[in-house]
């Protein structure tokens, strides 16, 4: 199972120290990017995200909780390996959306809120290397897991068949649900709250680990 700890839930003010003390368990780091428009809350954007590469080795899974993704992707340092995420219901045309983040040079994801239907992804599946299925409504940490979600990551799983796009899933994972949510089909984790909530962060991972298998 990938890991990808949200840093939403971690000191903003101890940001790369916080991530550094994860870093040796995960496959990416989460970083949610927010407007105050497309939710109503507002995180850290380019400048902060940028300077957070010094000293950190893993490739960033950018979730852009934003309504002008066309706009902003281009100001975020990339490398080959990082995934800049859009949702289908910012105000950029998807296939447009797609199209530019591919040019910046690293992977493409597609990411949809609890209340969108899971087939309106269907139509980009051949474009994009990852799904972010929410399961929670975005825009904050610590709320509960949407257990409909299962059976929208499974219907995408099995749409998505053998094409090489993964699954990732966001909102509300704990060790109580996470083998629930990998058995669907997800492939990468998000977990903010089970993660920087805790003291002991090293613990917590193992445990989520543990618990998915
Ligand atoms: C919510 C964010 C999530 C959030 C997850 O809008 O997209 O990444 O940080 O936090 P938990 O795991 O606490 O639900
Ligand atoms: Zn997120």
């Amino acid at each position: 199972m990938n890991i990808s700890p949200s840093l939403l839930s971690a000191d903003f003010g101890n940001l790369r120290a916080e991530a550094r003390e994860v870093e040796s368990l995960v496959t990416y780091f989460h970083i949610d990017v927010m407007d105050g428009h497309f939710v109503p809350n507002l995180t850290i954007g380019p400048p902060v995200v940028n300077s957070l590469r010094v000293g950190l080795e893993k490739p960033f899974d950018i979730h852009l909780m934003i309504d002008y993704p066309i706009e902003y992707a281009p100001r975020f340092d990339v490398t080959p390996e990082d995934i800049i995420t859009f949702h289908i219901e910012s105000k950029d045309e998807p296939f447009r959306a797609i199209d530019q983040i591919r040019e910046l040079g690293c992977k493409v994801g597609i990411s949809l809120r609890p209340i969108t239907p899971i087939t309106a992804v269907f139509p980009y599946l051949d474009l994009v290397d990852l799904v972010l299925v929410m399961s929670v409504e975005p825009g904050f940490g610590g709320q509960a897991f949407m257990p409909e979600s299962l059976q929208r990551i499974e219907k995408l799983k099995n749409e998505i068949g053998d094409r090489n796009v993964m699954i990732s899933v966001d909102g509300g994972i704990n060790d109580t649900n996470v083998k629930n949510v990998v058995d669907a089909g997800a492939e990468l984790i998000v977990a903010g709250s089970a993660i920087f909530g805790k003291s002991d962060r090293i613990a917590a991972m193992r445990a989520l680990i543990a618990a998915a298998s």
